[in-house]
């Protein structure tokens, strides 16, 4: 448990400041829009809903081959099937069989002559119940001819190196010289394996058909936008006649930003077909053999330094297993790249990304969205400079890390402005007793044979805005009501996040209102049309931001009817918690907002954004990609068992910067679960596939995800106090979403720095990641000088 919360929780009224333009200001921790649903288990999901009359079940059959031509297909026996209505291939789509989200036409939705991977779509049964659904996909005869399966990135390199995306190059200086004039010099390799989602609620959705070609979806989706057009061309029809709806996810993160579409796809073509409303919840084994996960990589780096430890040079390459189909690793490994300097200034570096094409499920994002990837790279580079050196890794982070001013420029040409890096780890050291925590831990492991303890303490900087200049924009669609009470809409997608919390929290502030008179309102693009995946952290920035403008415009035609009125200056009208001040009198809101109706005055607007600043252009590597940067740092204390491999997490302290936050109550909760997320990712989660490329851990038996008991004994989480955004965000507070995912890398070094005990700290244990047992074990071997070395460097 957390011993310490740096913000008060509480229900009170934020400190409304209204009518004004508000920079900082204090923030507040209204709870959760949906907390006591959620715990009530009252908080609706797709399968929750109503269902309508006549509702079909649509379960998809799956390709078990790897790569194979489809020679003949006997679906005759699922058709025959009890409670069987229709069965769907691809020859009954109307419109394009095709939902690539990034228009690469790669990536069919049912499978026609060749499947790519093992778990692709080829049919989908639609029955009267779910369970007859699951049995019937079993009696398809599919007789396959194998082609040769490329199933890890060794192997596609070994065919050659396909590619499901242009490769990138960051380069800034001249890597190959700076490396050779370096007074000393490391290359090695580090492995870090994919993560599967585990969303609570799996991909879900629900179609119903209406007039004229209308389709209704109720899609458990990031991205209702994308979710709609997908829709919209498998059933070949205009955009408006397809609304997409969600109220809310039981969790996202990056997993439903475009691998919602398939379901949602699946079930409007059934909807579409039979004329009846048709849902498709994925069976949790059938969800992780389709649907991609977090990207794998193996990075090889090669870094010059001096003897203090300072970085002269680096050149990495950064080979990800993309999969069967491009989705979003385009976008990934070149976020990759984007953090592969993490919060270090590199002065001559070359970067390059290997987005490898496999015959696997297709990743796709995942919080962080190639981010931790690189910056886990970047920080094996400092641990072997500490190794090299003989200095305290904090050290070496601490000389490294970014200037103003001075050393401050990013391998894509980006100043970073306001680094703070070296005043977080510096703070998080103290308040933490790091130092002399590391030497108590050292001379203690001396004593102990088998239980080994040790210490790191991390840095993250993390770029916000979607790299993709054009998904920087978003809406919202307010209403005030007569009776004074607010609808408020947006672009934006709940998670579990706190987004709509956030937003309701916008339009309180403004109108001066508690929180029963603030309503949000599902997500739908019949309200909020064109918007971008609630992703890459920015859900709040943008969205934010729109529904302050359309509120804005909502108080500028009140106060101008307020001021004619009551005879006042404009300037005299103010939105207060105890009513609207207009000059001496305090008008109560719904007094005022009855009163503008009669007057004929509009109370409902829609409202825009787009981030300002940002530009980049991957052609020349240039740009200011990232509007500002969010920081933090973490220091983890583990325990390992040398015996059994087993590690615990004892202590973690993080410091976090959520500029001003808009609910530090939620804040917090985002950096603790995105911590232990990251940490899961780094130690328990494994995906392992077979030979013949099937995915050999789809269920929770098989695949470990952090519980409660592996939480750290000892945990607290604070938010850097007075750090108010310098950039003009929603209230000057930082996206939190993704950035305090990389506080898990702390794990992973605190995990290396017990095992490099077993040779007194003279080498670098070289750590790969998942650090599980097996390969704890394996690394203590090595470091013991029992087993062969590892084939690294
Ligand atoms: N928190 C919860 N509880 N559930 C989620 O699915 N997704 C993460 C993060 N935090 C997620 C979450 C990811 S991947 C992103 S990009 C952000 O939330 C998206 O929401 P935001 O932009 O509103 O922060
Ligand atoms: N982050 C997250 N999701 C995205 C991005 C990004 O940069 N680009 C496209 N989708
Ligand atoms: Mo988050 S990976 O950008 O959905």
């Amino acid at each position: 448990m957390r011993d310490t919360i740096s913000a008060p929780i509480s229900g009170a009224l934020p400190d409304a400041v209204p009518g004004t333009v508000v920079t900082g200001g204090a923030s507040h921790s209204l709870r959760h829009e949906s907390a006591a649903m959620h715990v009530a288990g009252a908080a609706a999901y797709i399968d929750d809903m109503p269902e309508p009359k006549g509702l079909l079940h649509v379960v998809p059959g799956l390709s078990t081959r790897a790569h194979a031509r489809i020679v003949s297909m006997d679906l005759d026996a699922v058709r025959a099937a009890p409670g069987v209505v229709r069965v769907l291939t691809a020859a009954d789509i109307p419109g394009h069989n095709q939902v690539s989200p990034v228009g690469r036409n790669d990536e069919p939705l049912l499978a026609t002559d060749l499947v790519s991977y093992y778990g692709q779509p080829i049919f989908a049964v639609v029955a009267e119940t779910r369970l007859q659904a699951r049995h019937a996909a079993r009696l398809a005869r599919i007789e396959y001819e194998d082609l040769p399966a490329i199933l890890d990135i060794a192997q596609a390199r070994a065919a050659g190196g396909a590619m499901v995306w242009r490769p990138l190059t960051m380069q800034r200086g001249d890597a190959p010289s700076g490396l050779a004039a370096s007074p000393r010099r490391v290359a090695g390799r580090i492995t870090m394996g994919g993560q599967e989602h585990f969303y609570l609620e799996g991909q879900a959705a629900m179609a119903q058909p209406g007039e004229e070609g209308e389709m209704r979806v109720w899609s458990s989706t990031q991205h209702p936008t994308e979710t709609q057009h997908m829709v919209a061309h498998v059933l070949d029809r205009p955009s408006n006649l397809v609304t997409t709806e969600i109220r809310r996810m039981g969790g996202g993160f990056g997993g439903k930003e475009t691998q919602a579409n398939t379901p949602a796809c699946l079930a409007a073509l059934a909807a579409e077909l039979t004329g009846r409303a048709a849902k498709i919840r994925l069976d949790r084994d059938d969800d992780m053999m389709m649907t991609g996960k977090r990207h794998d990589f193996v990075v090889d780096y090669d870094v010059g330094f001096d003897d203090d430890g300072r970085i002269r040079a680096v050149d990495m390459v950064l080979a990800a297993r993309c999969g069967w189909s491009a989705d979003l690793s385009g976008p990934v490994t070149d976020r990759a790249l984007f953090h592969a300097d993490n919060a270090y200034y590199y002065p001559d570096v070359r970067l390059r990304s290997e987005p490898l094409k496999t015959n696997t499920q297709s990743n796709t994002a995942y919080r962080g969205f190639g981010g931790p990837q690189g910056i886990v790279a970047a920080e094996r580079v400092i641990e072997e400079i500490a190794f090299a050196t003989g200095l305290d890794p904090l050290d070496v982070r601490l000389r490294n890390v970014y200037g103003t001013g001075t050393r401050d420029l990013t391998p894509y040409h980006m100043t970073v402005e306001d680094s703070i890096s070296a005043d977080i780890m510096a703070k998080l050291a103290d308040d933490c007793a790091y130092r002399a925590r590391r030497a108590a831990l050292r001379a203690a492991n001396e004593g102990s044979p088998h239980i080994r303890r040790g210490i790191a303490l991390t840095p993250v900087k993390f770029g916000i805005s979607f790299t993709a200049t054009h998904y920087n924009q978003a809406g919202a669609l307010v209403h005030v009501y007569t009776d004074g009470s607010v609808q408020v809409n947006h672009g934006g997608t709940e998670m579990g996040q706190g987004l709509h919390t956030k937003m309701v929290q916008i339009a309180m502030r403004e109108f001066g209102l508690p929180a029963d008179r603030v309503r949000i309102t599902a997500t739908t693009t019949g309200k909020v049309p064109n918007t971008s995946a609630t992703a890459a952290s920015s859900g709040a920035d943008l969205n934010g931001m729109a529904v302050l403008d359309a509120v804005r415009r909502i108080k500028d035609r009140l106060v101008e009817f307020a001021a004619g009125h009551w005879g006042v200056d404009a300037a005299q009208v103010r939105f207060l918690p105890d009513g609207v001040h207009v000059g001496a009198t305090v008008v109560p809101f719904p007094d005022l907002t009855r009163a503008a109706y009669f007057a004929r005055v509009s109370m409902s607007s829609s409202g825009f954004y787009k981030t300002p600043k940002i530009s980049w252009n991957a052609e020349t590597g240039r740009g200011r990609p990232f509007f500002y940067f969010a920081y933090g740092a973490a220091c983890a204390e583990v325990a390992i068992d040398l015996l059994t491999g087993e590690t615990r997490i004892e202590q973690v302290d993080i410091l976090h910067d959520a500029g001003q936050s808009l609910n530090p109550a939620i804040d917090i909760g985002q950096i603790e679960g995105g911590f232990v997320q990251g940490a899961g990712w780094l130690t328990t989660e494994e995906l392992v596939w077979d030979a013949s490329g099937r995915l050999r851990t789809h269920a929770p038996s098989t695949y470990k995800v952090p519980a409660c008991s592996d939480r750290p004994r000892r945990f607290t989480v604070k938010l850097l106090d007075h750090a108010p955004n310098r950039e003009d965000t929603i209230f000057r507070s930082k996206a939190v979403g993704e950035p305090p995912f990389v506080h898990g890398v702390a794990v992973l070094h605190a995990i290396s720095d017990a095992l490099a005990s077993i040779d007194g700290y003279r080498t670098c244990p070289r750590l790969d990641a998942p650090a599980t047992p097996e390969t704890i074990l394996r690394t203590t071997e090595r470091m013991r000088g029992l087993a062969a070395p590892c084939p690294v460097g």
